[in-house]
């Protein structure tokens, strides 16, 4: 029995790929990995667990035969590797296009000339951009506001019609903002930069009002949500994939520095011009994920405060890049 991870030296990857070596349910599995190292550092590999079990390679999604030779005898696809985010989505079109739509149609080909029998594919909130009202469902259609979206959007479709069509056990989990620090921080996301702006005595940058309400979701979550995913029930289905717990950004900054000053560290919140000329803004309704026994470890307080220790333990080692800049 195998599982393949695709995005394996990449933030969730790598983590997931540890933690699957931790839990007794996937203890008769193969566990193999594969990055290009496109954005993952191939140093990244080293912070997975040294297993007889679990096998790193070097490789390309969109590559027909090596997926196809990959795939072979697989029954778990966790299909992670992509340009992740809207900035590099929106800076890279082209190149995101090929590697988030075009890879993911040759993972769904080789999956179904291979007999996989579960494919999790990680879309995201960003497939709701505007939305009618202020809370997130399942049901609401698609309505993104940049490519990264978009092209989530599409995978989404690409995935149900392989469901449909040849009946591959393709699940949808729809991520919120992903943080916390699993194998490496990813040190562009909000949360993450606010506490090692923290900690480096940088005040925090808030872009726009910092009322643009948000869920999120710590990594170890993300982590559950993907162990009791692999059931027959949830396939064919889109799952929200988040905690549940909303915050605005602003609130998000008070919330760091709130836990700096009682590390004694007194932090300076600015504002600064919008990214984006519309925000997203909304709760997300995470019913029917908990439906399935999801019940989060973390609320935003507790989750930034595991945040603040474990990057604080990481700088005392020194700052790190994990990832290249695209
Ligand atoms: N992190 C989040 O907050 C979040 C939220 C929603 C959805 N997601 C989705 O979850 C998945 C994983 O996210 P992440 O944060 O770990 O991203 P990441 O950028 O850290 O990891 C993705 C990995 O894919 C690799 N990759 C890129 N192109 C490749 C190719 N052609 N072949 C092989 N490998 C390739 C990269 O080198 C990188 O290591 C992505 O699909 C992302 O869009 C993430």
């Amino acid at each position: 029995m195998k599982i393949v991870v695709t995005g394996a030296a990449g933030y969730v990857g790598s983590y997931l790929i540890n933690k699957l070596l931790e839990d007794e349910r996937f203890v008769g599995y193969e566990i193999v990995g594969v990055d290009n190292f496109l954005v993952g550092k191939r140093e990244n590999y080293e912070l997975i667990k040294k297993d007889r079990r679990v096998k790193l390679l070097h490789g390309d999604i969109c590559d027909r035969e090596f997926i196809g030779d990959l795939l072979k005898d697989a029954e778990i696809v966790y299909h992670l590797a992509a340009i992740s985010g809207v900035v590099p989505c929106n800076k890279n079109p082209m190149l995101a296009f090929k590697i988030n739509v075009e890879g993911t149609l040759n993972m769904l080909e080789q999956s179904i000339k291979n007999d996989v029998e579960y494919f999790i594919y990680p879309s995201s909130a960003a497939v709701y951009g505007e939305i009618n009202g202020n809370l997130a469902r399942e049901d609401l259609p698609p309505n993104p506001l940049n490519n990264y979206g978009a092209m989530k959007a599409s995978c989404e479709m690409l995935c149900k019609g392989y469901y449909n069509n040849y009946g591959l056990g393709t699940i949808i989990l729809r991520f919120t903002n992903i943080y916390g620090v699993g194998t490496y921080p990813k040190w562009r996301t909000v949360v993450t930069n606010f506490i090692l702006r923290a900690l480096t005595g940088e005040p925090l940058v808030i872009h726009g009002t910092g009322k643009q309400k948000r869920d999120f979701i710590h990594i170890d979550d993300v982590i559950d949500i993907y162990k009791l995913i692999i059931t027959p029930k949830a396939k064919g289905e889109i799952f929200n994939a988040g905690s549940g717990f909303t915050a605005s950004v602003k609130e998000l900054a008070d919330v760091v520095s709130e836990i700096a000053k009682k590390n004694g560290i007194n932090v300076k919140i600015t504002f600064k011009e919008a990214r984006e000329s519309k925000e997203r803004t909304f709760a997300y309704d995470v019913s029917k994920i908990m439906s399935l026994g999801f019940k989060p470890k973390y609320d935003i307080r507790k989750g930034v405060e595991k945040t603040f220790n474990d990057i604080q333990s990481i700088l005392k080692t020194g700052y790190k890049e994990y990832q290249n800049e695209i």
